[in-house]
């Protein structure tokens, strides 16, 4: 992607995080999450502008550039971070649309304070953005942000990008402020999602919540129009591939494989410690089939990777309470004197070490219960430039679209995710390789900056019907 769109005009993000945020020493490091991992590469490339937080409450540094990034910090207090993120974006919104995995918090004063952050993005935007430019909202927590900036800019194309899933229109009506988000949303030209069943939720809602005239995928309302489409988010895979190729990540990945005991098998998960992801889930079935003895603790091992994520929400406080007792009972059980059954991080590693783990990692366990994308079965697949290995993927990730040569499962049905990872440690050589093939096609067919290319290409078309209709 270029700082231009394809049109040639000025592109400017807003996402809740900076793609950077303060590390311990004060230098800026990259932010977790998918969303700056997808974004941040193509913006580095050509430089350009981001709007958004940067992690910490109260903090308000002047503009600043990094690798030629035009940084905009919004300020965020810590009342708001309480109300805005922690409340209403992460207790409210984002239980809702991943299935009310658990229950949400609707709150006034939570919704109050998502208002005013909103606000506050917008007033940014409006200022910042060149006169007929392009701005590019992205996630969640940002979805007022499009209309209250068409508002005070009718001149600018506005798109949106949802990273998570858009809820069926019955979970979605249970939001106290529904149609706040729906008109919100509708500020845009252009809305994305990752998945065709998303857009469809979208277009549902909307329907039945507002005045609106629905035309395939285009929506009038109030005399102008937006359109609606799936793109689904990928990653860097020249990126990945070129890390995993490095002598320094080869050489890593031996050095883990001989401190893990040099095992048969590594299996290996990789995520947010966030309950959607089905942490637990996998590691039940990990203990129950070394209680069958259908895997042995000498030849299988798990590492499991989970990064610290959304600490003050009692949902995730509870979900690494839990996670942490399992893997406690499991290698109470099974692990022998300096060789652990399961190798559990609660941490957050360097891209580079991420890496150098997928290479190791012979088995990726990734069994969300409910995932927008899911971006780490698609580097696991990136990583393996050997060819070899095997994904377990989830069938309610919405990678398990794309990548049809991963191993699919249930999460929810407890024996066949046994079955799949049982299938998954023992698949023969020449299966494994033909799959991995299948799915490297796959993501090298369409990595992020094609991701980016056709959101934009497609933002621009919606953007001049709206100026002829
Ligand atoms: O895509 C989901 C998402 O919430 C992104 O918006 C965000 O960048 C990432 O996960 C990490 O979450 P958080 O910013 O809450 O740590």
């Amino acid at each position: 992607m270029s700082e231009t769109s394809s049109s040639g005009r000025p592109i400017i993000i807003a996402a809740n995080r900076l793609p950077v945020m303060r590390a311990d020493g004060g230098q800026w490091t990259p932010s977790p999450g998918g969303l700056v991992r997808a974004l941040y590469p193509m913006l580095r490339e050509s430089g350009g502008t981001w709007v958004g937080w940067t992690g910490e409450p109260d903090d308000d540094p002047e503009p600043f550039t990094v690798e030629g990034v035009d940084l905009r910090p919004i300020p965020i207090s810590a009342d708001e971070m309480t109300l805005y993120y922690e409340g209403f974006s992460n207790d409210a919104l984002w239980p809702l649309y991943h299935d009310a995995l658990r229950e949400s918090t609707f709150d006034n004063d939570q919704w109050q304070a998502y208002r005013s952050v909103n606000e506050r993005f917008a007033a940014e935007l409006a200022e910042v953005a060149p006169d007929e430019s392009v701005v590019w909202v992205h996630d969640y927590q940002l979805q007022l942000v499009p209309g209250l900036l068409r508002e005070r800019r009718p001149d600018l194309t506005i798109g949106f990008f949802l990273h998570i899933p858009f809820p069926p229109v019955d979970l979605f009506t249970r939001l106290p402020w529904r149609d706040q988000i729906a008109t919100g949303l509708l500020g845009c030209d252009l809305v994305g999602f990752q998945r065709p069943k998303d857009a469809a939720n979208f277009v549902a809602t909307v329907d039945q919540l507002l005045d609106v005239a629905i035309d395939g995928n285009t929506i009038a309302h109030g005399g102008r129009t937006t359109s609606v489409g799936e793109y689904p988010i990928s990653i860097d895979v020249a990126e990945v591939e070129e890390i995993a190729t490095g002598r320094a990540t080869r050489q890593r990945t031996s050095q883990i494989r001989a401190r893990l005991g040099d095992p048969e098998v590594i299996m290996l998960g990789v995520d947010r410690l966030d309950y959607t992801k089905g942490i637990g889930l996998r590691l039940r079935a990990f203990a129950r089939l070394l209680e069958d003895g259908r895997l042995d603790p000498t030849r299988h091992v798990m590492v499991q990777v989970a990064t610290p994520t959304r600490e003050a929400v009692e949902h995730y406080q509870d979900e690494r309470a839990s996670i942490e007792r399992l893997v406690g009972e499991i290698n109470g059980r099974f692990s022998r004197i300096g060789l652990p059954v399961v190798h559990y991080l609660y941490q957050s590693l360097p891209y580079d070490e991420l890496v150098a783990l997928y290479r190791a990692g012979d088995v990726m366990l990734v069994t969300p219960f409910r995932d927008g994308m899911n971006l780490v079965a698609k580097e696991y697949a990136a990583a393996h430039i050997d060819g070899d290995g095997v994904l377990v993927l989830s069938e309610f990730a919405g990678a398990a679209d794309e990548l049809t040569d991963a191993v699919l499962v249930n999460p929810h049905d407890e024996r066949a995710l046994q079955d799949a990872i049982v299938e998954a440690v023992e698949m023969h050589r020449h299966e494994r390789r033909g799959r991995m093939s299948g799915l490297r096609d796959q993501i090298r067919k369409s990595d992020v900056q094609g991701w980016a290319d056709r959101f934009l290409a497609a933002l621009d078309v919606a953007s001049t019907t709206r100026k002829e209709s």
